[in-house]
This record gives C-alpha cells, sequence and structure tokens, in this order.
C-alpha cells in the first residue's frame, strides 16, 4: 500500500506550472466519440480518471495514439460496441457522460452507474430530464443505465437545479440532434465553456456557454480534424493559492486564467493574503496567521465546492472561528475529522462546519476521504509539525498531476513510499 510521507512544517516558496482541467478532460474525452473522424488533444492531466477514460474510449471502438503525456489524437470513427465496460464506468463518476456522447452519436448506450468520490446523494435525474427532452428513454436497472433513441431532436431543457454534469451531457447529447435545444439555468463553470469550445472546434454550433442560457444547434457531423488544447485546472491552481496561504508562503502560479480564479482570491485577501493577478499566472503570498472568515460554496462564479477542503485547512488555523457553508454536497466535511486527527477543532453538522482556529497543526496519520480532501490533507501535512503519513492515495492520484514532485519543488518535504 502507498502512502505520502510528510514532514513539516514548511513554508512553501517558488513556481508552479498549473495542469490541464480534470472537469474538462474527463467531458471532452467522451466528446470525442461524437467525432466521425481523427482529433488531436494537448494539456490534458496526466491522472488516473483520463487513464480510464482512455479505456473506456477504447472498448468501444475508439483508437488513441499517446503523442507524449499530456498529448493524444483519438480517432473514432469505427465506433464498435454500445455497451460501455461496466468495471470501468462504474470506477468514477464523469462516465455519465458516455450517455450523452454515445446517445449522439450511436443512439444507444449500456454504462454501469457512476461512481467517483462519496461526498452524498449523486442523482442523474437532471441529465435523464435532458436526454428524454430530446426523445431518449432511459432506464436504470441493477446498476446498469439503459439509454436509447430512434431519433433525437432539440428541445427547450430547464434544470431545476444547476447540474455541471446535467448541463454538459445534454450538450453532448444535442450536438448531433435535429433542430435546436436550449437548455435554461445551465452551470457556467469554466470546463463547460472549455466542453464547447472543443466542440465547436470539431464542427459543432453551441452558443451562449458560460451564461446560464446555452443554444445548440445540431449539425449533421462532427468532422474534428483539429487540435484542442484543455483548458488550465482552476481547482488545482487554487489548490496551489490556498497551500501559500495555509504554509505562510510565497508561490507563483504559472499557466492558469486568473479569470476563473476570482471568489479564491477575494476570499484569500478577505483572510490576510496577498496576491498579484498578472492574468495567466497568479503569485500568492502570506506572512501572517489567516483571519477567520465565513464561507458558503455555490456553483460557478461562486466560490468552488471542490475547494471548500482546502479552504478548510486555511481556516482551522486562522485567528478566530469561521463558518463553512457547503451548499452542494451532502457529505464533504468527512475530512473534518481527519484534520482533527492533526489537532484542527472543527465542529461538523450537517451542511454548516465551525472552524475554531489553532495556532498549529501536528503531524499524524490520516487517510484521504476523497480527491480534495486528500490535497487538503497534503496541506495541512505540510504546515504540521512533525511527520504525516497520508493513506488512500488513490484518491489524490485521480485528479492531480504529480503532485508530490509539484510540492517538493516548492520546498516541500514529501515523498510516496510502498509499506
Ligand atoms: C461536478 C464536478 C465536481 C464538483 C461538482 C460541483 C466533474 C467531473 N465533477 O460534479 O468535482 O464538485 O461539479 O461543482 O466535473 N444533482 C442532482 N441531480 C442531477 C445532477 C446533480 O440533484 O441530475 C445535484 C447534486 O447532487 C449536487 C448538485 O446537483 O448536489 C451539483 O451537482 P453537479 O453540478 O451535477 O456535480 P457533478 O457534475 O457530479
Amino acid at each position: 500500500m502507498e502512502k505520502l510521507l510528510i514532514t513539516g512544517p514548511t513554508s512553501l516558496k517558488g513556481e508552479v506550472e498549473i495542469s490541464g482541467a480534470k472537469n474538462a478532460a474527463v467531458a471532452i474525452l467522451p466528446a470525442t466519440l461524437l467525432i466521425d473522424g481523427v482529433c488531436t488533444i494537448k494539456n490534458l492531466p496526466n491522472i488516473s480518471d483520463v487513464k480510464i477514460s482512455c479505456e473506456i474510449l477504447e472498448a468501444l471502438g475508439a483508437k488513441i495514439t499517446w503523442i507524449d503525456k499530456n498529448s493524444i489524437t483519438v480517432d473514432s470513427r469505427h465506433i464498435t460496441t454500445t455497451q460501455a465496460p461496466l468495471n470501468l464506468t462504474s470506477k468514477f463518476r464523469a462516465s455519465y457522460y458516455i450517455i450523452g456522447a454515445m446517445l449522439g452519436r450511436m443512439g444507444k448506450v449500456q454504462v454501469a452507474m457512476p461512481g467517483g468520490c462519496q461526498l452524498g446523494a449523486r442523482p442523474i435525474d437532471q441529465h435523464v430530464k435532458g436526454f428524454e427532452a430530446l426523445g431518449a428513454e432511459v432506464s436504470i436497472e441493477k446498476g446498469q443505465i439503459n439509454a436509447s433513441a430512434k431519433k433525437l431532436t432539440g428541445n427547450s431543457v430547464y434544470m431545476d437545479i444547476v447540474s455541471v454534469g446535467a448541463t454538459i451531457n445534454i450538450m453532448l447529447s444535442s450536438v448531433l440532434a435535429e433542430g435546436t435545444t436550449i437548455i435554461d439555468n445551465a452551470a457556467k463553470e469554466p470546463h463547460i465553456v472549455d466542453v464547447a469550445n472543443f466542440l465547436n472546434t470539431m464542427g459543432a454550433d453551441i452558443r451562449g456557454a458560460g451564461t446560464d442560457i446555452i443554444k445548440i444547434n445540431g449539425v449533421e457531423k462532427l468532422n474534428g480534424n483539429a487540435t484542442y488544447c484543455v483548458v488550465p485546472d482552476q481547482i488545482e491552481a487554487g489548490t496551489f493559492m490556498l497551500a501559500a496561504v495555509a504554509s505562510k508562503g510565497d508561490i507563483l502560479i504559472k499557466n492558469c486564467i486568473t479569470k476563473h480564479l476570482e471568489s479564491i482570491t477575494a476570499k484569500i485577501i478577505e483572510v490576510g493574503g496577498n496576491v498579484e493577478d498578472y492574468g495567466d499566472s497568479i503569485r500568492v503570498w502570506n506572512n501572517e496567521r489567516p483571519k477567520h472568515a465565513t464561507i458558503k460554496t455555490l456553483p460557478y462564479p461562486g466560490f468552488p465546492t471542490d475547494l471548500q477542503p482546502q479552504m478548510g485547512v486555511v481556516l482551522s488555523l486562522a485567528d478566530g472561528t469561521s463558518i463553512i457553508d457547503e451548499s452542494i454536497w451532502d457529505s464533504r466535511f468527512q475530512y473534518t475529522d481527519e484534520l482533527n486527527k492533526m489537532g484542527s477543532k472543527i465542529n461538523a453538522q450537517g451542511s454548516r462546519a465551525f472552524f475554531e482556529g489553532v495556532p498549529q497543526l501536528e503531524g499524524a496519520p490520516v487517510y484521504s476521504t476523497d480527491l480534495r480532501a486528500g490535497a487538503a490533507l497534503i496541506i495541512a501535512g505540510i504546515v504540521a509539525n512533525g511527520e504525516t503519513q497520508i493513506y488512500n492515495l488513490e484518491h489524490i492520484d485521480r485528479g492531480y498531476e504529480n503532485i508530490e514532485e509539484k510540492f517538493r519543488k516548492l520546498g516541500a518535504n514529501i515523498k510516496r513510499v510502498n509499506e
């Protein structure tokens, strides 16, 4: 079993390069199934969710050629089956994009109910609502989703809740449908814009991505024959920004889009951190103990739930009592039990957690309960006194490329060992 060993405390200093966005990559890869041709994708993060996505595409008949560790070509001209491998699709949440893409391309698909981080109930009713509005029939039996459509026809779909996954999935299923689809109350996250940009580069006609109304004019075919570069990862950039604040460090975060980071920047300034914004890079530094704050997670452009645990580390060290309200996921405070093993004083009650700030954390053995919890525990280990051991690394490897190497370059004493 692998674990991370971190010895702290360290003040992180230096530069870090941000990889391509996980949440964009895991949607763009299924989107290649819509292309009756060959495309090239660059700046893919080298993470296990991307590797599994590629394996699923190959099992469906696509041919993937790795150009280097972050670039591939995908040839989706010959899709050979509509049965996605259940063992792979059950492994992660974003496998639900296979449904939208395969419905669009083949009019039929069978996949496993998606797995992924246990953040609470993860229904897909809004995805199904969208597919049905376009004319598909969807049934869920014994953990398998079966979707089929004789023909997909554009329609208006109002999302009852703002859902990233449902917005992208309806986009995928409507790109090749006949007529126009309008998604109302759409999510606006940067990766939604990125998936729309990818599809448009391949020949789709999608307008309004990044606003709450997206209009998709169906086209007959996506030809591909183009190269696309995945957007930088907003959440990875935010993770390093918050690591700079927690560790009283000074980090220049390169290859990011600072416009995507505004909600994080605002909160960092509120807790006493300093930020210099250069548009495609951002310097974050902090000399003082963080001040307390109140945070509520919200859909973009609000404060992202995927940075809530990392912010939790900052607030567990703050001067005074802070509150986090988690409005997206029911069970996103599991990491607080692990942080409390390191000396933090967090009291999580339902969707709200109270952080009574402590001046110092102490190293301890802890378990990564999900992907972003794992990132938070790494930051906690770096700022804590003594040795921290982090277990369940498979969560972290799903979403962060080379994370220990990136932190090591910033001065962290961190290594991966096999027990
Ligand atoms: C995506 C991200 C995830 C992030 C989340 C919120 C990917 C691969 N994952 O997840 O990292 O934490 O956005 O920013 O991009 N919901 C329903 N019915 C549905 C769909 C969602 O009730 O059909 C609810 C969910 O339970 C949740 C909320 O809507 O409470 C938001 O979920 P959604 O935006 O769909 O998250 P994901 O796409 O799964």
